[in-house]
């Protein structure tokens, strides 16, 4: 992620989340050297994009969204796998995320690629009133499907 793909990151951020992240949230990531922001693009448009920090051995996933025209067609879970290949080549041994209780469809898509609940946070996010689950998965090729390790969508 760059500053200029900030306009197009932001139109997506505005439609997917109830308090978006500001340009200057997103301009203090890209400082940020722990953080690895990326976007992803089908036919040079940006169509998903996530957010996260790497450090010593864990990974922490702070922002990820795809674009509301280009959900339900296995984005999200490619976006999640690739994040998985670079913390691994990174030597990374777990992520971990915050995800909204009522957030079923992002927890669905946790759930599905290997995240396990740890705990949660009671109403960690103020401006839904919404708890906040802690999701955790640990890496290692050994746990990784065959098919992730093909690097199959699935
Ligand atoms: C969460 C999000 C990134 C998922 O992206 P996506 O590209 O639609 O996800 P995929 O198409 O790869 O779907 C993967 C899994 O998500 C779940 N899922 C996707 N759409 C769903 C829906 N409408 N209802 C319930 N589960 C759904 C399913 O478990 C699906 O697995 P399956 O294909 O094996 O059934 C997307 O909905 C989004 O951007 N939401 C708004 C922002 C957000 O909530 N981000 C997460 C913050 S923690």
């Amino acid at each position: 992620m760059q500053a200029s793909d900030l306009d197009e990151v932001l139109a997506i951020e505005k439609v997917s989340f109830v308090t978006p992240w500001t340009r200057s949230m997103y301009l203090d990531e890209l400082a940020n050297r722990s953080a690895r922001s990326t976007v992803f693009r089908l036919n040079s448009q940006i169509v998903g994009y996530a957010c996260w920090w790497e450090v010593l051995d864990e990974a922490h996933l702070m922002t990820f969204a795809v674009h509301p025209d280009r959900r339900g067609q296995g984005l999200g879970r490619a976006i999640l796998q690739y994040i998985e290949e670079v913390c691994l080549k990174d030597g990374i041994r777990r992520i971990i995320l915050e995800v909204g209780r009522k957030n079923t469809t992002a927890r669905s898509l946790y759930r599905r690629t290997g995240f396990a609940v740890i705990g949660f946070r009671k109403r960690y996010y103020q401006d839904t009133e919404d708890d906040a689950l802690v999701m955790e998965k640990a890496l290692n090729r050994r746990n990784m499907s065959a098919s992730e390790r093909r690097g199959e969508t699935g």
